[in-house]
């Protein structure tokens, strides 16, 4: 019978002491040299206790040896938080909600091993100080043990689910780039007359029946990884001739020369290189549009007239 009273008077006690002053620590063993913070938090939830009535302050403590107990941080209604150690913390007391303290210690060591303590002091229901306090033991070990071990495995799970998604990752990107290349191509067949290659690089000619602008033009030809053509001698000149006139009967093709932003200075769009090789077509350059607005674009003209 004595036993059973016990039994029923532990658990009582134990879930009451444990709800009215929580002290979670993370992490509980500290890997000296590889835990970059150990974090101790105490909350204390008001009316959790009824005994308690008001809080004034929240500390947390470390037991360094049996008899000595050293101060990190404390919060009380009065005066916010303090330090006694090299900590970071934050906290508040509220007495109609949830109170807390929550220190961290930046790369701990061994030093840092002990029982903790959260120390919650207040008043009772008849204005008597009443304290309350919650503990929790953290050890401290040398890498050279088997939590060193269990940490690299545990690293090396991580990269593990790293490489898992880093290849998943790059097998969408390839799928996705195939599919984009095959799309871009379809439209390129669609979109271009032919092409054909000359000197290292593959030309193509886009028709249509409007003259669209030199940026447009431009814009198109980078859509395909290109650009509008720049024609820098004889040779190129000769072979744009020949194929242009295989493929096509148009009357006028848009190549890259332009004096936008120099009247008079023309250059190409996209090495910004200035033009020294000059092929007019009869009747051009041509202005139609004024002096100030002169129709942008170097075209070359049809090559039979030349
Ligand atoms: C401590 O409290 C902070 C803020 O409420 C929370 O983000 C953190 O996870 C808590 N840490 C532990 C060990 O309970
Ligand atoms: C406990 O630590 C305190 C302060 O660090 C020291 O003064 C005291 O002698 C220690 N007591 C024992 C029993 O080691
Ligand atoms: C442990 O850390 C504390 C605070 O950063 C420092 O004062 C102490 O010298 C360190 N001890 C060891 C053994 O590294
Ligand atoms: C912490 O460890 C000490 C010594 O081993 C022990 O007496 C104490 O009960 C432990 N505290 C908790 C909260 O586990
Ligand atoms: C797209 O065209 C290029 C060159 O014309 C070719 O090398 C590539 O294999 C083509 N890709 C697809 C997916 O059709
Ligand atoms: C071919 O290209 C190179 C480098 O762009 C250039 O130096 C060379 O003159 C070109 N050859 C012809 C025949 O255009
Ligand atoms: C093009 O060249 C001109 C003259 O050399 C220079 O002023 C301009 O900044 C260049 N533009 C670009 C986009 O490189």
């Amino acid at each position: 019978m004595d036993t059973l009273i016990s039994i029923l008077v532990l658990l009582s006690g134990l879930p009451l002491q444990a709800h009215c002053i929580r002290l979670t620590v993370s992490p509980s063993k500290l890997l000296n040299g590889l835990t970059e913070k150990l974090e101790v938090n105490c909350t204390f939830l008001a009316g959790s206790d009824p005994s308690l009535s008001s809080l004034t302050s929240l500390s947390i403590r470390r037991w360094t040896n049996s008899t000595s107990l050293r101060e990190a941080a404390t919060v009380s209604s009065f005066n916010g938080v303090t330090l006694s150690d090299s900590v970071t913390a934050v906290g508040t007391i509220d007495n109609s909600g949830m109170s807390f303290l929550n220190v961290i210690w930046s790369y701990p060591n061994l030093t840092n091993q002990g029982e903790y303590e959260c120390l919650a002091d207040g008043l009772d229901t008849t204005g008597h100080p009443l304290s309350r306090s919650s503990n929790y033991n953290v050890t401290g070990l040398n890498p050279e043990s088997e939590l060193l071990v269990e940490e690299i495995l545990k690293l090396r799970q991580t990269i593990h689910h790293l490489n898992t998604d880093f290849l998943s990752l790059k097998e969408e990107v390839s799928i996705f780039m195939s599919t984009l290349t095959h799309r871009v191509n379809a439209s390129h067949r669609t979109m271009f007359e032919t092409s054909a290659a000359f000197n290292g690089s593959q030309y193509s000619l886009y028709s249509i029946d409007t003259v669209v602008d030199i940026v447009q033009a431009q814009a198109t030809c980078e859509i395909y990884g290109g650009n509008l053509v720049e024609v820098n001698n004889e040779n190129e000149f000769h072979f744009l001739k020949t194929f242009i006139e295989d493929v096509s009967d148009a009357a006028l093709v848009l190549i890259g020369g332009n004096q936008i932003n120099d009247v008079g200075n023309w250059v190409y769009s996209h090495s910004n290189a200035s033009i020294d090789y000059f092929r007019w077509a009869k009747d051009y350059p041509l202005f139609t549009m004024g002096a100030n607005s002169i129709r942008r674009g170097w075209e070359l003209g049809v090559p039979s007239q030349q």
